[in-house]
């Protein structure tokens, strides 16, 4: 046969492949999540989330030290309250549990970037990720708590703010408070198409952080719309002065991602959340599938559709794998 053109020519060996691939992961990509307890010398197992722990401020910064030295720029700071609220007063507490792992990270890391979530659903007795008002979510008032919650935060000394409560405004409110307390510099990362999806299941037992009642479909966005509401939430809160935009989850939502980047100049960024991460772990503890080979393709995924930066639990393997 004389074929003209042998796509199998550039696939002969690794070095071959290596070279014509196109995508390339590197730690710059990535961002740990660390979840954050009140207490001292505490590092706890998360039944749903394999590998991952409650850290107290002190043991979240000596995990901090070790993600900075394994080359990942930044962590994402989740916290649970000693006690649950009508306000969630203590998201907005300046000794909260991450106000204090603020501090402690930034003293023992200072260039590593601490990134912090912003949302009430752990803090509020209700779990939702926004203030009740007659059985109904108050949108405007929630603003003006989670743009307090993030001055605490920036008082502490994080690199960056990221609410996910999807709240209408939430982002100018935030950079009109942080700007007002001259925190000028202090970058906004908006999840900004955030789906109400199935895939956060093990996570919400990990910052427990289940509605007690009802869903949260009246302020995610529905698994179902089309991508132009997911352009429309990116470019609001781009209008509304997003540093960083972000989808979530990942995988399910590539073509986002893919229209997100083709569309914005702001990095974007996507978060593989716990149950696409459990997911993975959970058929590799099956023998179904390769662990490793399933994490990397579904990260050279992330990357291909356009993700600036990736939110995986994975971060700390996948850089170990990476660097080779
Ligand atoms: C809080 C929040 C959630 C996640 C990140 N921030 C849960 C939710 O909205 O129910 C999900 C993270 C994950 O599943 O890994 N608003």
């Amino acid at each position: 046969m004389n074929l003209p053109i042998r796509m199998r020519r550039l696939r002969k060996n690794e070095s071959m492949r290596r070279l014509v691939r196109g995508i390339s992961l590197s730690a710059d990509n990535f961002v740990y999540p660390l979840f954050v307890c009140p207490g001292k010398g505490i590092k706890k197992p998360i039944e749903s989330m394999t590998d991952c722990f409650h850290y107290s401020p002190d043991a979240a910064a000596a995990m901090a030290q070790k993600i900075y030295e394994l080359g990942i720029p930044a962590v994402l700071l989740f916290g649970v309250p000693e006690k649950k609220d009508s306000t969630g007063s203590e998201a907005f507490d300046d000794n909260s549990a991450v106000g204090q792992a603020i501090r402690n990270i930034k003293n023992a890391v200072p260039d590593l970037l601490v990134i912090t979530d912003v949302c009430l659903c752990a803090y509020t007795d209700t779990g939702h990720c926004g203030l009740i008002k007659d059985n109904k979510i108050d949108n405007d008032a929630s603003c003006e708590i989670i743009s307090k919650i993030s001055l605490s935060h920036a008082k502490a000394g994080a690199d960056m703010v990221a609410p996910s409560d999807m709240m209408d405004g939430r982002v100018v409110a935030i950079r009109k408070t942080l700007d007002e307390n001259n925190f000028v510099d202090t970058a906004i990362m908006a999840y900004s198409a955030k789906y109400a999806s199935a895939f956060y299941g093990p996570f919400r037992e990990a910052a427990e952080s289940a509605p007690a009642f009802g869903d949260r479909k009246s302020y995610q966005m529905d698994i179902a719309a089309s991508a132009k509401q997911a352009m429309r939430e990116i470019e609001l809160d781009i209008a509304e002065g997003a540093d960083i935009v972000m989808v979530k989850p990942a995988i399910p939502y590539l073509d986002i991602i893919y229209q997100a980047k083709q569309r914005f100049d702001v990095p974007i960024a996507a978060y593989q959340v716990s149950g696409e991460y459990m997911m993975i772990n959970a058929a590799a503890k099956e023998n179904l599938i390769d662990r490793k080979a399933a994490i990397l393709e579904s990260l050279y995924a992330i990357k291909r559709a356009g993700a600036d930066i990736i939110i995986t639990y994975f971060a700390k393997e996948a850089v170990k794998w990476i660097s080779k």
